[in-house]
């Protein structure tokens, strides 16, 4: 049996009188890659964030490893997403005070790791995403995809059960964008990590398993990888897109 890591039920937000999130069930198992997609304010971000437990949620519950947000306080939340989640956030939130190493370091710094186990990680992932010769920048020496990689490299350092990604691809060239799916994917299949992404980019999306489709506040559809090929993948979900109407933004 595989884990399930996320479950909302019923779940919904509002703000004020604007309910954003309505009735959504989703179930998330360990190990999935899964998109969500849908047009500009269907409410993606929002979803990520009461997921994440960045955001309360107004109605319903969210369980995450199975235990019920309603029953954790600020505490046990905060230690459950300094220790098994990692965010790739389009507002990258680097310290300007710090390197970009000791950016992605940070996270490592805060717990009792060797040094050789912190250089190796970021060793690995600085290769892996193509920044290994601004290390010793300051974020106010590189530009806006070079903040969200390394941005994303501080997400990924920690080797999180759950990574939630809002549109990491968003500020990068398609070479960049490709490395940092290929590295997601990787995490993926190598350590099991789940992993949600936000994203309008139906290339993006197809690295997934799974695309959920938000309109309005609710999941309107859903298509598997399976056994196809990226390629048909990729297909089927620009079918689906304009069946829904419209191409998401
Ligand atoms: N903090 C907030 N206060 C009030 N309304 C909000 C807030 N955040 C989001 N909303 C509203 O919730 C709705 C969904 O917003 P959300 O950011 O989740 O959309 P999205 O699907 O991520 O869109 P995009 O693709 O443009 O990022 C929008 O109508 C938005 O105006
Ligand atoms: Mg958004």
């Amino acid at each position: 049996m595989t884990a399930t890591i996320i479950q909302t039920k019923q779940l919904t937000k509002s703000f004020g009188k604007n309910q954003v999130l309505r009735n959504i069930d989703l179930t998330v198992t360990q190990g999935e890659f899964t998109a969500i997609m849908g047009p500009s304010g269907s409410g993606k971000s929002t979803l990520m964030n009461v997921l994440s437990t960045i955001d309360r949620f107004s109605g319903g519950d969210i369980l995450l490893e199975e235990k019920s947000l309603l029953d954790l306080n600020k505490r046990a939340l905060r230690q459950f997403r300094q220790d098994r989640m990692g965010f790739i956030f389009q507002d990258y939130n680097l310290l300007d005070m710090l390197t970009v190493k000791e950016n992605i370091l940070l996270p490592l710094s805060l717990r009792k790791m060797k040094s050789e186990e912190m250089e190796s990680r970021l060793k690995k992932l600085g290769q892996a995403l193509g920044i290994e010769d601004i290390l010793d920048k300051y974020p106010n020496e590189i530009s806006g995809g070079q903040k969200q990689r390394a941005a994303s490299a501080r997400a990924l350092i920690t080797n999180p059960a759950i990574v939630f990604a809002d549109e990491p691809t968003g500020a990068l060239d398609s070479r960049s964008a490709t490395q940092l799916l290929e590295q997601l994917v990787h995490l993926n299949k190598s350590l099991h990590t789940t992993i949600l992404m936000v994203t309008h980019d139906a290339y993006a999306a197809s690295y997934c398993r799974r695309v959920i489709f938000l309109r309005d506040g609710s999941i309107v559809n859903e298509v598997y990888a399976g056994e196809q090929s990226q390629k048909d993948f990729y297909e089927r979900i620009l079918d689906t897109q304009s069946l829904m109407g419209g191409k998401g933004r």
